[in-house]
């Protein structure tokens, strides 16, 4: 099967002033771009030639593992953002990070904390492990949850070309206005998923 790249949920210029529309030309017209034809080209005639993405992020490793769960991250991260107030957590995600977190409030601050932290390129992750406790994940490069066996629920992308034409290095900064435009309707609804 040949992967696509997936459409963006919304305009190029509906995050502005946070994420610009250059930064999408180059995050998602580019780098994302690159990574979805990069991945065709890699699995041609071999046995992930027909698998799902999700199968070849399971199962693969170097550059194909690379390069799939590079795709597979880009797709959760460009569908967890939406423009600025349009959502809000469910109920439901609302017990679980007072449950497991305290409070939206103090998981945002462990978040963005980790996030700020992760040593050069990789994801930070919301997700829901086998006793269906909510947990914090950082990974360098292309690592993601699926990994650990753990279900995704929401992903930041902390790889320099996610901010540097707009934050240049204050990776921090990003962070703050990345929060703002977490599209919890897509979190939610993961969790849904996960816990029916
Ligand atoms: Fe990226």
């Amino acid at each position: 099967m040949t992967h696509t790249l997936m459409d963006l949920p919304f305009h190029e210029n509906a995050l502005e002033p946070y994420i610009s529309k250059e930064t999408l030309q180059y995050h998602y017209g580019k780098h994302h771009a690159g990574y979805v034809n990069k991945l065709n080209g890699l699995i041609e005639g071999t046995v992930y030639a027909d698998m799902e993405l999700e199968e070849i992020v399971k199962k693969a490793d170097g550059g194909i593992f690379n390069n799939g769960a590079q795709v597979y991250n880009h797709n959760f991260y460009f569908n967890g953002l939406c423009t600025k107030d349009t959502t809000s957590p469910s109920k439901e995600l609302l017990s679980l990070f007072e449950r497991d977190f305290a409070s939206i409030e103090a998981f945002k601050e462990i978040f963005l904390e980790t996030a700020a932290g992760l040593f050069g390129s990789g994801w930070v992750w919301l997700s829901m492990d086998e006793s269906g406790s909510l947990v914090l994940e950082s990974f360098s490069n292309a690592g993601n949850p699926l990994l650990s066996g753990h279900t995704p629920l929401l992903t930041c992308d902390v790889w320099e070309h996610a901010y540097y034409i707009d934050y240049r290095n204050a990776r921090a900064d990003y962070l703050e206005k990345w929060w703002e435009l977490v599209n919890w309707d897509f979190v939610s609804a993961n969790l849904a998923a996960c816990t029916q």
